[in-house]
């Protein structure tokens, strides 16, 4: 395919009639063709005659912070794909009902989201060319600039569903405070923190389920009695263990165990572990989510399966952009430099690696409540027709694509 700006175009000198080819087959398109052309089309005068160096003295520079300055605003860049991309997938959400013909354009961008991560990430190391020498000579023009005041950065938490009570505090205050000049900024950070997270939206979708209603198949109900078969049989293995010492061991297995179950399916023991911010799920969602999980074979779950491992990718590519982001810094200024913003810098960096930053962490924990496969509940024939594509009138989304994007998935992962 040829470049969509190229203004050139070749033509055949036998069948043209009027020679604007200087006899070598092309056209100049500029020349003849009214659009913009690629400088002017890109605004690369503004994009291009943004690089101010802070270090300029007399003319003279520091060569390394025109890197400094290229790579954030890739970055800049790169966010603001990234929330229009996320923009597109909560307007799909934002509805009371399952849309599944729009799945597909759901999933092509939320990798979209996946693939632009991975950049981020590995473009950290571009940066670790420049020296922590190179990086001092211009360091000392930086204050008070800092990534803590990147917006976009915080638009993309909180579309994602990063909550207030979540964060870290930064030097004891929230993180608004540093947008308290800017009044357009806090608008839009008002408005990001109040709008629903792509994280609520997908708690809602999740909690339409086909195949929790409690008057059909009622996927929780068969889940928790297959589990409490389990957990008593698990039980009376321990309590018949000749070896006292092995048959503490495994009554201790058993208790945490039942714990763990516990915790889902005693709903008030669920509600405490959110209000304590270890799980953020509803507990419908939470019942899709494993339903989605045990059945993703299901043509009608393909997408919602992969739709959940995309989430996961998310979060995991934000954690390690974090890391490696806490590596740099590291490597930049040590662990007990203050950052230009004032921050702890390494230490406060280092904070923000935990789970409470993983928006979608009920997701990565789902793995504790697997069954065996022959332990699954079978599904009825009419579920089974439910959740294949067969009988599903609405989807527009072929087998064909199906794998096509599973496999698109695989490659990216
Ligand atoms: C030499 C390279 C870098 C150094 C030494 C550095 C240092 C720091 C420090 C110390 C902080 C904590 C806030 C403060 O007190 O300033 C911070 C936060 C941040 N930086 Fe960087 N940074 C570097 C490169 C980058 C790059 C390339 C980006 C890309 C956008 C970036 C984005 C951010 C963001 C988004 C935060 C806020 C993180 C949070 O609060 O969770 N930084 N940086």
């Amino acid at each position: 395919m040829s470049c969509p700006f190229g203004k050139s175009m070749r033509v055949d000198s036998n069948t043209c009639p009027n020679d604007y080819t200087n006899g070598t087959n092309e056209i100049n398109m500029a020349e003849h063709h009214p659009g913009l052309l690629y400088g002017e089309y890109l605004q690369l005068d503004k994009v291009l005659n943004s690089q101010l160096l802070l270090s300029n003295v007399n003319g003279h520079t520091v060569h390394d912070e025109h890197l400094f300055i290229i790579i954030h605003q890739a970055y800049e860049l790169w966010f603001r794909q990234i929330i229009y991309d996320l923009d597109l997938v909560r307007t799909i959400f934002n509805n009371d009902e399952n849309d599944e013909t729009k799945m597909l354009e759901v999933q092509k961008r939320m990798n979209r989201i996946v693939m632009i991560l991975k950049l981020l990430v590995d473009q950290v190391i571009i940066l670790e060319t420049m020296t922590p020498l190179d990086f001092m000579d211009f360091r000392q023009y930086l204050s008070p600039a800092s990534g803590f005041q990147s917006l976009q950065f915080r638009l993309i938490e909180n579309k994602l569903g990063l909550k207030q009570d979540q964060r870290v505090r930064y030097n004891q205050s929230n993180y608004v405070k540093v947008f308290g000049h800017d009044p357009k900024a806090l608008e839009q950070l008002e408005a990001s923190e109040e709008e629903p997270s792509l994280c609520t939206l997908i708690q809602r979708w999740l909690e339409r389920t086909p195949g929790l209603e409690a008057d059909g198949f009622n996927f929780w109900n068969q889940y928790k009695e297959i589990t409490s078969r389990l957990l008593k049989e698990q039980l009376s293995e321990a309590e018949n263990c000749e070896d006292s010492v092995y048959r503490a061991h495994l009554l201790s297995e058993y208790n945490k165990r039942k714990e763990q179950f516990d915790s889902i399916f005693d709903q008030n023991f669920h509600e405490s572990l959110v209000q304590r911010g270890e799980r953020r799920f509803s507990h419908k969602a939470l019942q899709g989510a494993i339903m989605i999980t045990f059945y993703r074979d299901e043509p009608r779950f393909h997408q919602p399966y992969l739709l959940l491992s995309t989430l996961m990718d998310i979060d995991s590519l934000i954690t390690k952009w974090r890391y490696n982001h806490v590596m740099l810094v590291q490597r930049m200024i040590g662990s007990q430099q203050l950052g230009t913003g004032g921050s702890s810098g390494y230490h406060y960096l280092r904070s923000t690696l935990s789970d409470r930053y993983k928006v979608f962490i009920d997701l990565f924990n789902l793995s504790t409540f697997i069954l065996p496969r022959n332990h699954i509940p079978p599904l009825t024939e009419d579920m089974k027709s439910r959740l294949s594509n067969r009988d599903f009138k609405g989807s527009s989304v072929s087998d064909t694509e199906v794998s096509q994007l599973e496999r698109s998935v695989e490659v990216s992962l």
